[in-house]
């Protein structure tokens, strides 16, 4: 029996993109590589994979059911169908953008003449990994976000876990380039306080270390309380 057989797992991957007007949009650089490549990890130990993934030019993994999605609010809307189904793991990826425009334009906005200045209002848009960990009665019984820090990595990404309320975070440093790279350097926080350093690897290997901790944590210690993890 493989390690993740008969568990569901939820991964976002991906950029959002937040509309402005039917040719514009408010994103970020997120490639996707490593939520595809958790995705795939995942299914590769046997779990049933649901990938919610916002525009990206990666094909689709195989063996694993995605849903497309552009904006914030779709991302949620998807993942909250799918807690619906029962998920045992959600590991969110994804880089969402965490504003869009208040009023998104049905026309093509135009420029105009001697106008020199333009200001939009943006409103934050919902955290879905906040939205999964703190979910009253479908949260999955292991949650992992990702940190993306330029500087005092672990000191945010440990807030970052208290403020979600998720079980772990992979904290990574994105002031080196990242965004797009093959490979990553992270740790791994747990909310025990425990911290590992990995070394850097590609984003596969990443994903497939990733996938073999959730594998050992579901494994070893069955369903997962909250004292536990
Ligand atoms: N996340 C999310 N929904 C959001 C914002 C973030 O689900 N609206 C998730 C990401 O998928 C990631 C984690 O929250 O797992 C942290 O994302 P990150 O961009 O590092 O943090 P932010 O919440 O955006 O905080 P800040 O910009 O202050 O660092």
């Amino acid at each position: 029996m493989k390690p993740l057989s008969k568990q569901r797992v939820l991964v976002t991957s991906g950029p959002t993109q937040e509309p402005m007007d039917p040719v514009r949009y408010l994103s970020n650089y997120s490639s996707g590589k490593q939520g595809h490549a958790i995705a795939e990890a995942c299914a590769a130990l046997g779990a049933e994979v649901v990938l919610v993934s916002g525009p990206v030019s990666l094909p689709d993994p195989e063996g694993v059911k995605v849903v497309h999605i552009q904006r914030a609010e779709e991302m949620l809307a998807a993942c909250l169908v799918e807690l619906g189904q029962g998920v045992d793991v959600a590991i969110c990826a994804a880089a969402v953008s965490d504003w869009r425009f208040e009023e998104i334009s049905p026309n093509k906005r135009k420029k105009e003449a001697g106008v020199e200045r333009m200001s939009v209002t943006l409103i934050k848009n919902p955290d879905i990994l906040e939205a999964i960990s703190k979910h009253p009665n479908l949260r999955p019984k292991l949650v992992v976000g990702f940190a993306a820090e330029t500087d005092n990595i672990l000191e945010h990404a440990k807030a970052k876990l208290a403020r979600k309320g998720c079980d772990w975070i992979v904290a990574n440093d994105v002031s080196a380039a990242v965004f797009g790279a093959e490979e990553n350097t992270v740790h791994l926080v747990t909310r025990s306080g425990a911290i590992e350093a990995w070394p850097t690897m590609s984003k596969k290997e990443v994903a497939k270390l990733l996938a073999e901790r959730v594998g050992c944590k579901v494994l070893l210690k069955g369903p997962l309380s909250h004292g536990e993890r």
